[in-house]
């Protein structure tokens, strides 16, 4: 229907252009129910918390507990009443900060209310004029958008995971070449001077392939730079959005806190970002950084002073989840620490059998993509080359003459009750679409094989369809 308006009939048809294109964004809903059960291979809920009976149960002591107590000032529950600069600050707040910084390993952490508004707060905020931001190009919009606000002179892409080797693109795209991000380093001395100050821009899980940063050739590569052998700072800063990675990855036997964590290389970056929307099952996210740092994003970075605070219903999930992951801090509902760490370690032996499960079953029935499409529809998995996978996140392509079968093999997954999304352009370059699949430490066995199964049929009927056309 035509509205009225001249500039609600321009944006109808921006969006007719786009609905042209297949671009169309949609929001929708889907309804589990015991006559029609979804299985879940989509959410960012790796380690299924954010339905977890036990989380819930240790949420709600954790909330009557901190209402009964003076931790929180004054005692507002689902709503902080404010900025923190006013007065959406609380004791809890304060104190949850204390615990996270402590339990991650740095010297002080600021709440935000999303991961979002953490990452355009950092990247608009803490480079100065002048100075060079470095990027991989696969890093999330959140930064992207940060890093068009910020003051910085120049902003340099490097080709995603390549810390050292020229990478040659693959997809449509096959002219363009981005530099390994020691080219970038050098390039930089050779434009910018030596002492320029440069902020490196990573994730620790990227969110699309499920391919883990090289973390520690990233930050020796960062210290070649300078010519320096231990791991002080500046003037290359490190920066690493550990979204994916929180509650997922952790130095062994120990609590789930993240690549860095796993790696021990906390005093070589400038700036963590965790968020708790995903494996953390909450909501919200913690700059992890030098105290000065902290003050500094208090000051200046506008999403966290000109935003109501995360109340306190938010803020006790987070410490009940962090609690149940095996993180030592104190928590009201858990009594026995060394039962909740056996749970901890068993929920993260169950995500990683699951995701190996997937994984080998993946390698064994579609092949690698090759490097022209197929002449009948294939399925093709990335990772097939990799003997162990790097983390519950899968990209799923699909092959052949026309290249929008993405959202087909979801569609009809979907269908039949196994939830996965596609992930086409603009989220992802051209000719890179797929249906990314993610598992859940609450997936079963039965639910895994059900997914391969219906992907098998979808490609099989796809085939016969294609052959029986050019009959
Ligand atoms: C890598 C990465 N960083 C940041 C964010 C934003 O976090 P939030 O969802 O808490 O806003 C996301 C969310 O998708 C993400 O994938």
């Amino acid at each position: 229907m035509q509205n009225s308006d001249k500039f609600l009939n321009h944006l109808e048809s921006i969006l007719a252009t786009r609905a042209s294109k297949s671009q169309l964004r949609k929001l929708t809903t889907l309804d589990s129910s015991p006559a029609h059960p979804l299985a879940d291979f989509s959410s960012n809920d790796y380690l299924s918390l954010a339905s977890d009976p036990v989380l819930h149960a240790t949420f709600l002591a954790e909330l009557a507990s901190a209402k009964s107590t003076t931790l929180i000032s004054p005692t507002r529950t689902t709503g902080s009443g404010g900025s923190r600069l006013l007065d959406g600050n609380s004791r809890y707040a304060e104190a949850l900060e204390h615990d996270l910084a402590r339990v991650h390993g740095a010297p002080a952490a600021l709440l935000f209310g999303s991961g979002y508004d953490a990452n355009v707060a950092v990247y608009t905020c803490i480079p100065q004029p002048g100075d060079v931001v470095v990027y991989d190009e696969y890093i999330h919009a959140s930064v992207h958008d940060g890093m068009r606000a910020s003051r910085a002179a120049k902003l340099y892409p490097f080709a995603h995971n390549c810390v050292k080797d020229v990478h040659v693109k693959r997809g449509k795209n096959k002219t363009r070449q981005l530099e390994s991000l020691e080219q970038v380093l050098k390039k930089v001395d050779e434009l910018h001077g030596p002492s320029t100050r440069v902020f490196v821009a990573i994730e620790s899980v990227y969110s699309m392939d499920g391919d883990v940063a090289p973390l520690a050739d990233i930050v020796s590569i960062i210290f070649e730079r300078h010519n320096r052998s231990s791991y002080t700072m500046g003037p290359t800063y490190l920066i690493v959005d550990e979204a994916h990675a929180t509650g997922v990855l952790g130095a062994p036997k120990g609590p789930a806190l993240g690549l860095v964590n796993a790696e021990s290389l906390e005093s070589a970056c400038l700036v963590r970002v965790h968020t708790f929307g995903k494996a953390v099952g909450a909501a919200g996210a913690v700059v992890l950084c030098p105290r000065v740092l902290r003050e500094y994003l208090v000051n200046y970075a506008r999403p966290f002073i000109y935003s109501t605070a995360p109340p306190l219903a938010a803020l006790a999930a987070v410490r009940a989840s962090y609690a149940l992951l095996g993180a030592s801090l104190q928590c009201a509902g858990i009594t026995n620490l060394s039962a909740t760490a056996v749970l901890a370690a068993t929920r993260h032996d169950t995500l990683w059998a699951r995701t190996t499960h997937l994984h080998t079953r993946l390698r064994a029935l579609f092949p690698e993509p090759g490097p022209s499409p197929p002449s009948v529809p294939r399925i093709e998995y990335a990772a097939v080359g990799s003997d162990i996978p790097a983390s519950s996140i899968f990209a799923v392509r699909c092959a052949g003459p026309a290249d929008t079968r993405a959202r087909a093999l979801a569609a009809y997954c979907q269908a039949r009750g196994f939830i996965v999304r596609a992930i086409v352009y603009p989220t992802v370059p051209r000719g890179m679409e797929r249906v990314r699949v993610c598992v859940h430490e609450g997936n079963s066995v039965e639910e895994i094989e059900g997914l391969l199964a219906c992907m098998c049929a979808w490609q099989e009927l796809q085939s016969a369809r294609e052959i029986s056309a050019k009959l």
